[in-house]
């Protein structure tokens, strides 16, 4: 299975993953052969990839950290808390607490469950459907790097559910504004650096969320060297719970499709916020995140310092940089019997390059700054 931008979609390749929406409405289910009609649909949806099975690389299994059922669960009661808390009191299906808190209570129970499970798929969400899914994964790279740093249970949730709700504060603020592809005016930039003081207002008003979980949305854009907002804390000045959802939500905002950029590949990403230590965030931090995830995700199409080309298919928690890949194009670039490499073994050959082109992860628009 791979992550195939839009653009490269070709009708009868088949569906890797289902795809749901923020309301959990299913938009495309596993197995569907792509036609040019699903394929003009999904563009209608500003769905920016989708994730295909084509059997060229003999389709390696990407094992998500959590099921897709407590995922689609998840996004859909952020959804809903986030819609009572833009206007209070008009919530069709208001979202009590406790069942958030009992979701975030299965996410845990099943990162547990699986220790040696590193991040290793990127939630594919519509490009103005990005805020739910975004606050799911946020919360689930948080609470991994949670257990690296042995964490009790109470302190994992309230971790999970603060990066869950940590851009409540964000509600109130225009779309229009949120998703601008141009420079925002001072005032409208001055109204987004409110979202944390005002979500951190709102948390502290909901009965059963504890005020370590509203230090999360409050301190969430602080940085290590006092460079964020909205207080310009430092170092230890910031809550730790808050650091990690900083970490958490920077790398997967960049992995993602947003209105005004493409995606990162994973491997920049990760070497950006690997780069932050001591910087941007707290290098013990950034080290027990890193563990978590996969630089080069399984399905990824990887150029090595020999000249062969290959498919990750195992990627390792702690060995990041060092998957196991199948080799699939030899020295000259003609196609070859197949055969695996463990690099983590072979540590004199490096990743060289990611194959993009075609493959849809080259990204057109220019960079943004890390921190935006
Ligand atoms: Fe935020």
């Amino acid at each position: 299975m791979r992550k195939i931008h839009i653009s490269v979609l070709q009708p009868g390749m088949r569906v890797g993953r289902a795809l749901y929406n923020s309301s959990g409405q299913l938009l495309l289910s596993a197995g569907t052969i792509l036609t040019r009609k699903t394929i003009a649909r999904l563009e209608m949806a500003a769905i920016p990839a989708v994730y295909v099975d084509d059997g060229f690389l003999k389709d390696p299994a990407i094992v998500d950290v959590v099921s897709e059922e407590i995922r689609v669960q998840a996004v859909r009661q952020v959804r809903e808390l986030l819609a009572e808390a833009a206007v209070p009191g008009t919530g069709t299906a208001v979202v009590a607490i406790s069942e958030i808190k009992e979701t975030v209570s299965e996410i845990i129970d099943q990162l547990l469950k699986n220790p040696d499970v590193v991040f290793n798929l990127i939630d594919i969400r519509a490009i103005d459907d990005y805020t739910f899914g975004h606050s799911v994964s946020v919360s689930v790279l948080s609470l991994l790097t949670g257990i690296t740093l042995g964490y009790s249970r109470e302190e994992l949730l309230a971790l999970g559910m603060g990066a869950l709700l940590h851009d409540v504060g964000k509600t109130v603020i225009p779309d229009s504004i949120l998703n601008k592809a141009g420079k925002l005016s001072p005032e409208e930039f001055a109204l987004v650096r409110e979202h944390p003081e005002r979500g951190f207002r709102m948390l502290l008003q909901i009965p059963g969320v504890s005020a370590s979980s509203a230090l999360i949305a409050l301190q969430h854009h602080e940085r290590y060297q006092g460079q964020g907002y909205p207080r310009g804390l430092r170092g230890d000045e910031i809550h730790e719970f808050a650091v990690i959802c900083g970490v958490a939500d920077v790398f997967d905002a960049l992995v993602a499709d947003r209105v005004y950029r493409r995606a990162y590949p994973v491997h920049e990403a990760y070497e950006l916020i690997a780069g932050s230590g001591n910087f941007l965030f707290d290098y013990r931090i950034v080290q027990a995140f890193l563990q978590n995830v996969a630089a080069y995700p399984v399905g990824t199409l990887v150029r090595l310092s020999t000249g062969e080309t290959g498919v990750v298919i195992e990627a390792r928690r702690g060995m990041a940089l060092y998957p196991k890949v199948r080799i699939l194009f030899d020295r000259e670039g003609s196609a070859c019997e197949p055969y695996e490499m463990d690099l983590w073994k072979e540590r004199e050959v490096l990743i060289s390059g990611v194959v993009e082109g075609d493959l849809g992860t080259r990204r057109t628009a220019e960079k943004q700054p890390l921190d935006s």
